[in-house]
């Protein structure tokens, strides 16, 4: 059985501190506001801290904190190097950095290199310079199709629906795969290139332990002319790989792409220790593994895991590929339930298998209708499940509370260009992106002094903090336990599967004995014997053999 490294040791100098982390989501905006504007800041976050100590990851991960027009909740940056006034000052970045390792926590950041914003001092330039000019062919600007050129140079999709090309005054298009705010960069270009091994030393000299890089696999695109139609309408998401021979997309996982990764890594790698990173690559198995790489990135997410269903034989499958292909690289895995793109888990975990998402949200959450606390169950079981796999987690602010999506919100408040985008067809992804509750009551359930800029249902306040903490049995203390007891319990071997286990029970064994048991099934099974040292719902008293009951996971010794 192979041995993965499994690190104890997340000392400041430790270069491998990220093989076994758990890292925790910060979404600036949605988290905490110390100046009451609505808005979530990084003195917010600076302030909070101490509930990431608290709750015992090793490493916060910052979602963008860039100037942006927020276009796309900041993904439209402005300046790679700078912080929006509007959520603070490169100094309260510093501050939040210091105060960060301080506690002993890692900071990652978010970089976007495949996109801009319209507002980036380059695409302005590249607006004013005209056809033709240097300052375009830092982006991808074509002449249209048709006798006058009226139609888009290709059938290319956004990810955010409709023709993934707008044209400017002049008559030219320009690319953009995700909002039309977003035009996208052509990284043939040297002076793109360096521009970002700049932004990755300016962040790495500030401290940043590791980077987030978004939308990994689309960066280089085959720009061949004629452009290559895929037939519409093409699918714009991970779907789009389906069925094509790796490598063949114009603009998704090109092998090109990786040369990028390791000029990065050469960056990365002049610093002591090193700095991590990891990519998001909507990508499947084997072919995301590249991006893990020991001289790219690191690591990549690995979104099967949030993918599968609620189905024993499915889950097994999924963490059987996902650590030998990790492995394969010489990776550690990852694993995710939630993040900022995706409904809350104890909400999705409750849809049945094939649930049109957008659908439900548009129902405000109603059709079908959702067992909250029976979702809640499946979420805390599947996030045992995944403290117990050797590898990273990766976990969004609020899942430590519980928190289920806000599927109701009313789509006047929505936010995410998604809705406009798609003719306001498309709910989006700002039900899970709501700012925070932290206390029971007050204006913004203690977000921050003033209001929060999407409204919080009243129900926040059973899910907040305040209302969690110190409470045996609540989500927030099961978090708490299982980070604390996961470092002691959990080594770097592979799991072994258990035979014999029920139909619907997913049990495997880690060194010394100690064994994680789910219980998917809708009926409950036998307890297996032993010591139990974590359940994640509370197990029935009583003599004689207790049961596992359904959307269960124990740890047992
Ligand atoms: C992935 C990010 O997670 C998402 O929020 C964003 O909209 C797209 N990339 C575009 O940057």
């Amino acid at each position: 059985m192979d041995r993965l490294p499994f690190v104890t040791d997340l000392s400041a100098r430790n270069p491998d501190w990220w093989r076994q982390a758990v890292v925790y989501q910060v979404y600036p905006r949605s988290f905490a506001d110390a100046d009451g504007d609505g808005l979530g800041d990084l003195r917010g976050v600076t302030g909070r801290l101490s509930h990431l100590a608290a709750l015992g990851v090793d490493a916060l991960w910052l979602s963008p904190f860039y100037p942006s027009e927020l276009a796309d909740g900041g993904y439209d940056v402005e300046d790679h190097r700078d912080v929006d006034p509007r959520l603070g000052t490169l100094a309260d970045f510093d501050a939040l950095a210091a105060e960060a390792h301080r506690l002993g926590l890692k900071v990652i950041v978010d970089l976007v290199p495949n996109h801009t914003s319209h507002r980036h001092p380059w695409f302005q330039e590249a607006l004013a310079a005209g056809p033709g000019s240097a300052a375009r062919a830092r982006y991808v600007f074509r002449e249209g199709r048709g006798p006058h050129g009226e139609l888009p140079p290709s059938d290319w999709q956004s990810v955010f629906g409709g023709s993934a090309w707008e044209r400017v005054p002049d008559g030219q298009w320009y690319l953009h795969l995700f909002a039309r705010q977003q035009p996208d960069l052509d990284w043939s270009h040297e002076e793109v290139r360096e521009d970002f091994r700049t932004t990755l030393r300016f962040w790495s000299d500030r401290g940043v332990d590791g980077f987030r890089v978004d939308v990994a696999h689309a960066l280089t695109k085959d720009l061949t002319e004629p452009l290559r139609d895929l037939g519409a309408p093409a699918p714009s998401g991970e779907e789009a790989l389906a069925g094509l021979p790796p490598g063949t997309h114009p603009f998704y996982d090109r092998d090109e792409v990786h040369e990028i990764y390791r000029d990065w890594r050469r960056v990365l790698d002049s610093y002591s220790p090193p700095r991590t990173a990891v990519a998001e690559a909507w990508v499947p198995g084997a072919r995301r593994a590249l991006y893990a790489r020991p001289d790219e990135l690191n690591q990549a997410f690995n979104f099967e895991y949030l993918q599968a269903p609620w189905d024993a034989d499915a889950i097994r499958r999924v963490i059987t590929d996902s650590l030998a292909t990790a492995r394969a690289v010489g990776a550690s895995a990852t694993w995710v339930l939630s993040n900022h793109d995706v409904v809350r888990h104890p909400s999705r975990l409750m849809l049945p298998p094939g649930t049109d998402e957008n659908a439900w949200l548009l129902s405000g959450g109603t059709a079908p209708a959702v067992d909250e606390a029976r979702g809640l169950r499946r979420a805390r079981a599947a996030t045992l499940l995944m403290l117990a796999l050797p590898g990273s987690s990766y976990v969004y602010q609020g899942e430590e509370l519980g928190l289920p999506e806000v599927a109701g919100l009313p789509v006047d408040v929505l936010r995410d260009p998604l809705w406009e985008q798609t003719g306001r067809t498309r709910k989006g992804r700002d039900g899970c992106r709501v700012p925070l509750p932290w206390t029971a009551a007050g204006p913004s359930y203690g977000f921050g002094a003033g209001g929060a800029w999407l409204p919080q249902p009243e129900w926040f306040a059973r899910y907040a903090v305040e209302a969690q903490d110190g409470v045996a049995g609540s989500t927030l203390e099961l978090y708490r336990t299982a980070l604390r007891l996961r470092r002691k319990l959990f080594d770097g071997e592979e799991p072994t599967w258990l035979p014999d286990t029920p139909p619907g029970v997913l049990a495997f064994a880690r060194s010394g004995g100690r064994r994680c048991v789910t219980n998917l099934s809708a009926t409950p099974v036998p307890l297996p014997p032993g010591e139990v040292l974590l359940s994640s719902t509370p197990l029935p008293d009583g003599t004689g053999p207790n049961p596992l009951p359904p959307d269960t996971t124990v740890w047992l010794a």
